[in-house]
């Protein structure tokens, strides 16, 4: 029992160690529109002839299996890398929707899979600008925000200056002078105290 462990256990590290890799290069790619990116497929076993083929999906969790097959034609150039038929996989004038994760197939073994992340050069401009704007604004409150502080103590300032000036001759307080000097003049004020101070003396208070 032991000794069949044993073989199975060499026997398996033996099949690991003749066992097929596949590496693939760049991992990742960011590039912009319009710019153009290679990625290739590299056999552990270069002296073999081996044929590759590329696969694309969204993201790097889902399986390269149900992903749709990368073929040559338009846009996209897949060519030899040594003895690998296909394997260097070149897509020129890059466009957003070319975005997502090859994976490269060698003889049924999987690549570890090469992302491309592709920016609008548009976008990093915009964001940049959207930026600066932002700062400009920051700064602009900061400026009205001390404007407004400035003006208002200023407004204080000149109020206080004001009540000083005018504290002897407020134009409400000489209307109502002029309003009793009227009154004054007309003898309607003391007519009217008269007959107040009068009443109590003669009628009866009608409350009473
Ligand atoms: C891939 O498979 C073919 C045919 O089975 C074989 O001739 C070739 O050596 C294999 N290549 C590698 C790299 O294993």
């Amino acid at each position: 029992m032991r000794c069949l462990l044993g073989f199975a256990l060499i026997h398996m590290s033996v099949a690991l160690n003749t066992a097929l890799r596949v590496s693939q290069k760049p991992r990742f790619y960011g590039v912009t529109t319009r710019g153009s990116v290679c990625f290739y497929c590299l056999s552990s076993k270069q002296h073999l002839e081996a044929r590759a083929r590329w696969y694309k999906v969204g993201e790097y969790h889902e399986e390269p299996d149900k992903g749709e097959e990368v073929k040559a034609g338009g846009r996209i150039d897949i060519r030899a890398k040594a003895l690998t038929e296909g394997g260097c996989l070149c897509i020129q004038d890059v466009h957003v929707e070319d975005r997502g994760v090859f994976f490269c197939r060698v003889n049924n073994t999987w690549g570890p899979g090469s992302e491309l992340q592709v920016a609008r050069p548009l976008s990093r401009i915009h964001a940049l600008h959207k930026t600066e704007m932002k700062d400009g604004l920051i700064v602009l409150h900061a400026l009205l925000l001390a404007v407004c502080i400035a003006a208002m103590l200023l407004r204080q300032r000149k109020l206080k200056l004001e009540k000083q000036d005018s504290e002897y001759e407020e134009p409400e307080t000489h209307h109502v002078y002029e309003g009793l000097a009227v009154e004054t003049c007309g003898g309607g004020l003391y007519e009217e105290l008269s007959v107040y101070y009068a009443q109590p003396e003669g009628a009866e208070a009608p409350w009473e």
